[in-house]
Formats: structure tokens, C-alpha cells, sequence
């Protein structure tokens, strides 16, 4: 089971003032978990059964079936929340399916052109994922695919496509009236939410990942939230402590990982946070490092810089990777590190990271048993749970998202739409 702890060299909030506040705003853990009224229409992720029952895991599992035994080529097409948490599973897990290709989260015509002489001579099937289907970019990709499609596969090129949207949207009449394969992109759940349901889980599918397992993480990260009160509740605790840190003049919060494997998982966290949360002139500006790499970049500013950020490292405990350095003939002076795993070398960046980074910064560290199915489950339910606490904490939806109407006009209008 995922793990949470907190530390702070310079003990920026101390322990009766943390008390207080978790003790002041436990109303908001109760309200949370029990209360569907605020956001009834917002929070179908809350509860897994729904959306993903036995029987609807089944379904996705054999289209997904069908797919990896005809396609050696997968197209995502989806922006957003219609595509981050099944790319992140996907490009973590690295698992044997057709090789998937991402569409509709661009407008550029160079990367559009690449993706079709990938395609070329390929078996090919899409997925298109769109909720409200106006936005721009999935609907771009869309009608490209749609007539690269009938153009190479004829009849026959209905079969190949996949629609996941909302049941009686304009989405679904063109499945219908086309004889797509339809999927349901539910109503009651925003789309950086929308993991847990048709959306992520029949994409994660088709590449080959255990979605029982993806399922099961959030079953039991939903129990465990559910059942465990006050600043017991790993959530709330975040959620608490990162609001503290914010009015403290804490104003970005930093994952870092030192395995590249969580990159698009960053991303969906990203998403997540900076459309939830960044609303009303208030919000934690979300960021991402994929170390140790970057700690050669915005390590200095995070160590040494203006006094504004928090990190959350994402830790893994179970090593499931190895390269021993053997002794070189070469003296290139790195003969200290002779026979040892690379897998170990990287865990000592880690620490001595969290050792020097704790001292001059709040830290989270979230520690998962191993970087597989499950714990994405996990993690996808403790962000979204806390997330939504968080964003209570700090007064705003988390649900909405108006911010980003305000391009939109603009380049519609210029669009002549
Ligand atoms: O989280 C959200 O609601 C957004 O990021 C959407 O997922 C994103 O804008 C894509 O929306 P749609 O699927 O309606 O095209």
C-alpha cells in the first residue's frame, strides 16, 4: 500500500499548528466522502463499481482483445483528460500490445504528416475520445484518421473505430449512423478524472496492461481513504499540509521521480492540479522534474532559488530492473562504482536528494510497492481524492475548468466558427 510521509528541515508549520488545522477543517474529509451534493454531477470517479464493474471490465476486455490480435498499430486520439491517464499507464508499463500512437492533442501539420507515414503498410485501429467533441485538436484528428481510414480500409474501415463519448452526444449519432464500436465516456465525470471508466481503461487494455489490477488499486486506496479519519487519512494529511505551505507563500509544488517510467504520469498529475485547482486567482502551481537528470537543470533554483516551491518525490520500493557496472580497463575514475547496480545507484541519488532537499524545503515523499498496475490505481485515486479535498481547502471547484473558455473564444472567433 502507498505511503506518505512529510519532513521539513526548517519545520515551516509546527506540529500544534498542523493539529489545528486538520482538527478545524475535518468537516471537509466528512463532506468529501459522504456528501454528494455540491458536485453530484462531477464525481462519478468517486466510486469504481460504477463505471468499472466485473461486467463492464469483461466487455472492455474483449474488444481490447480483438484489437491486440488484429492492430499492430493503435491510435489515441484524445487531448487532456482524454488521454493522460491511459498514456501514463501505457508509456510506464511498456506493455506487449500493438505499438500505440498518440493523435489529437496537436494542430501541427509536421507532426500530423509524421503520424501518417507511421501508419503506412500497418494494421491499424483508432480510438477517439472526446466528451464534449468541440474542442479543436481531438476533432482535427478525428476527421484526418477518419478519411485515412476509409481510404486505405474502404468498408471496412468502420470496423477499425472505436468513439468513447458521452451516451446522446454528436459523437455517438456519427458512431451510430457510421457502425462504430461506441464506448461511454460518463456523464458524471470530468475528464482528468476519467482513469477508472471506458475512457483509460479500454486504451490501457489494448496495450497489454492488467486493468483488474489498475481496478483493484483504486478499490483498495477508495477502502482505505474511506475508512481512515482525521490526519490518519494520507489525503487529507496531503491536502492539509500543502494548503498550510501555500498560504506560507509556498506557491508551486514540484513530483519529482528518478524513473522516467512516471514522465506521462507527471503529466496527468500536472493536469490535474493546474485545471482543478488554478482557479480565482488562487492555486499551487504544479511542475514536474524527472530526476536526475533535471536536477542538473532546476535542481539549483529548488535547493538555492526564491523560497516558493514543495516537492512531492514519487518513490518506488521493489527493484525491478538491473545493470551491473563492471570493472573498465580504462582508469576513467569511476572505479568506485565498480560491480555496482545501476538499480542502486539511482536509489542513493534519490536519497542523498531527499537528504539535501528536505533541508532547505518542504518535502512529501510517496513511496508505492512497485511500479506496476496496481500502484497507477492507487495513485490515481489518492491525487484525484485529494485533490478534490484540496481544492475544497482552498474554496474553489475543483471540477470546472472556465479558464481555459477564455482562448477558446478568441480563437474560435478567428476560426470563424
Ligand atoms: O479535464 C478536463 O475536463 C479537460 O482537460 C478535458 O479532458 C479536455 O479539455 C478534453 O476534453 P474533451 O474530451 O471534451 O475534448
Amino acid at each position: 500500500m502507498l505511503t506518505i510521509t512529510y519532513r521539513d528541515g526548517q519545520n515551516r508549520i509546527g506540529t500544534e499548528e498542523l493539529n489545528d488545522y486538520l482538527q478545524e477543517h475535518k468537516t471537509v474529509l466528512d463532506q468529501v466522502k459522504n456528501d454528494r451534493r455540491a458536485y453530484r454531477d462531477a464525481l462519478g470517479w468517486m466510486d469504481p463499481e460504477e463505471w468499472a464493474s466485473e461486467q463492464q471490465l469483461a466487455c472492455l476486455e474483449e474488444k481490447a482483445e480483438e484489437v491486440r490480435k488484429n492492430a499492430d498499430a493503435f491510435v489515441l486520439i484524445g487531448v487532456g483528460g482524454s488521454n493522460n491517464a491511459a498514456r501514463a499507464v501505457i508509456k510506464g508499463l511498456n506493455g506487449k500490445g500493438p505499438r500505440v500512437y498518440y493523435a489529437g492533442n496537436t494542430i501541427s501539420p509536421y507532426q500530423v504528416n509524421e503520424l501518417l507515414k507511421e501508419l503506412e503498410g500497418k494494421s491499424v485501429y483508432i480510438n477517439i475520445i472526446a466528451k464534449n467533441f468541440e474542442t479543436l485538436e481531438p476533432g482535427i484528428g478525428f476527421r484526418v484518421l477518419r478519411k485515412w481510414l476509409a481510404g486505405n480500409y474502404g468498408a471496412e474501415a468502420a470496423k477499425r473505430m472505436i468513439a468513447t463519448g458521452t451516451p446522446g452526444s454528436h459523437l455517438e449519432k456519427i458512431s451510430r449512423e457510421n457502425g462504430y464500436t461506441f464506448l461511454t465516456f460518463p456523464e458524471t465525470i470530468g475528464g482528468r478524472y476519467s482513469a477508472i471508466c471506458d475512457v483509460g481503461l479500454f486504451p490501457m487494455a489494448v496495450a497489454g496492461a492488467d486493468i483488474r489490477k489498475v481496478v483493484q488499486g483504486v478499490k483498495d486506496m477508495r477502502k482505505m481513504l474511506y475508512e481512515t479519519e482525521g490526519a490518519k487519512n494520507p489525503a487529507y494529511y496531503y491536502a492539509a499540509i500543502r494548503n498550510l505551505l501555500n498560504q506560507k507563500g509556498m506557491m508551486a509544488e514540484m513530483l519529482s521521480f528518478f524513473e522516467p517510467r512516471y514522465r506521462y504520469f507527471a503529466k496527468w498529475w500536472i493536469q490535474l492540479f493546474a485545471e482543478s485547482e488554478g482557479k480565482d486567482g488562487k492555486g499551487i502551481y504544479p511542475i514536474s522534474a524527472q530526476c536526475s537528470e533535471d536536477l542538473h537543470s532546476v535542481g539549483q533554483f529548488v535547493q538555492d532559488g526564491t523560497p516558493m516551491i514543495f516537492e512531492t518525490f514519487l518513490d518506488i520500493k521493489k527493484q525491478d530492473a538491473s545493470y551491473i557496472l563492471e570493472k573498465d580497463l580504462t582508469d576513467d575514475r569511476f572505479d568506485y562504482l565498480n560491480g555496482m547496480d545501476l538499480w542502486e545507484i539511482n536509489k542513493k541519488a534519490f536519497e542523498a536528494t531527499y537528504k539535501a532537499h528536505t533541508q532547505s524545503l518542504p518535502c512529501f515523499r510517496i513511496q508505492v510497492e512497485e511500479l506496476d498496475e496496481y500502484s497507477f490505481g492507487e495513485l490515481f485515486y489518492f491525487f484525484e481524492f485529494a485533490c478534490y479535498i484540496s481544492g475544497m481547502l482552498l474554496g474553489i471547484n475543483p471540477f470546472d475548468q472556465p479558464g481555459v473558455e477564455a482562448y477558446k473564444r478568441y480563437m474560435f472567433e478567428a476560426l470563424g466558427k
